[in-house]
């Protein structure tokens, strides 16, 4: 099944509450929440306290995509705060520290993933995931919403596709960065089942409408 997690970076955050309700009527199948930390990437957006707010008003699964420096330090907290699925960066830490936030998340009856930045090859997710019910592929550098899709990413996409069908075929494999109708169907003909839509889904006009193309 495909699926559609709408990313809040780009929505109204004068009007959080608004841009939020509004993602059920539209189709959308999870929130997308970017939590950076100014040392990762380099940009600062929003953390636990609002992740925990967000939690309050949507029944939708929240997909949370940390984009922090050594996540295991904070793990916890934000599956604490509401996380439905919790995602670090293999490129974060170290492979064992990585590895235990994974099993931390778990711990908390919380979906855990990995994500990938664009210069990290794909052989990096295989020791992860037998540990993983979500890989991230990101199709732009992380940090900022409303980048060009970098299509050069989809043989990596279709490599990590392979590994999944192989090893651990409920693992969901979601693309982050540039989706719109276009680059959602080259995705989803790459392996991709999970598409995360920032600046295309809060611009676009008719945001169910767009839900349904991005699915068709
Ligand atoms: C980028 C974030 C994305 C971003 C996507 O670092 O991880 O989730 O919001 O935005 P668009 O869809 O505008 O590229
Ligand atoms: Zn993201």
């Amino acid at each position: 099944m495909i699926k559609v997690s709408p990313s809040i970076l780009s929505a109204d955050f004068v009007n959080l509450e608004r841009d939020i309700r509004a993602l059920t009527p539209a189709g959308a199948d999870y929130v997308h929440v970017d939590v950076m930390d100014g040392l990762f990437v380099p940009n600062i957006t929003i953390g636990i306290p609002v992740v925990a707010a967000i939690r309050k008003i949507t029944d939708l699964p929240l997909d949370v995509h940390l984009m922090i420096d050594r996540p295991i330090r904070y793990v916890d907290d934000f599956c604490k705060a509401g996380s439905d699925i919790l995602t670090v960066h293999v490129e974060a830490d170290t492979e064992e520290n990585t590895l235990a936030a994974l099993r931390r998340i778990r711990e908390n009856g919380v979906r855990a993933a990995i994500s990938v930045k664009p210069k990290t090859p794909a052989e990096a997710v295989l020791p992860y995931l037998p540990y993983c019910d979500l890989i991230l592929v990101m199709t732009v550098e992380p940090g900022f919403g409303g980048q060009a899709f970098m299509q050069d990413m989809m043989p990596k996409l279709k490599a990590i596709r392979a590994y999944i069908d192989a090893q651990n075929p409920a693992c969901e494999l979601e693309v982050d960065g540039g989706i719109n109708e276009r680059t959602a169907l080259v995705c989803r003909e790459n392996g991709a089942n999970v598409l995360v839509a920032g600046s295309a889904f809060f611009k676009s006009a008719d945001p169910a409408a767009f839900v349904k193309a991005v699915k068709a």
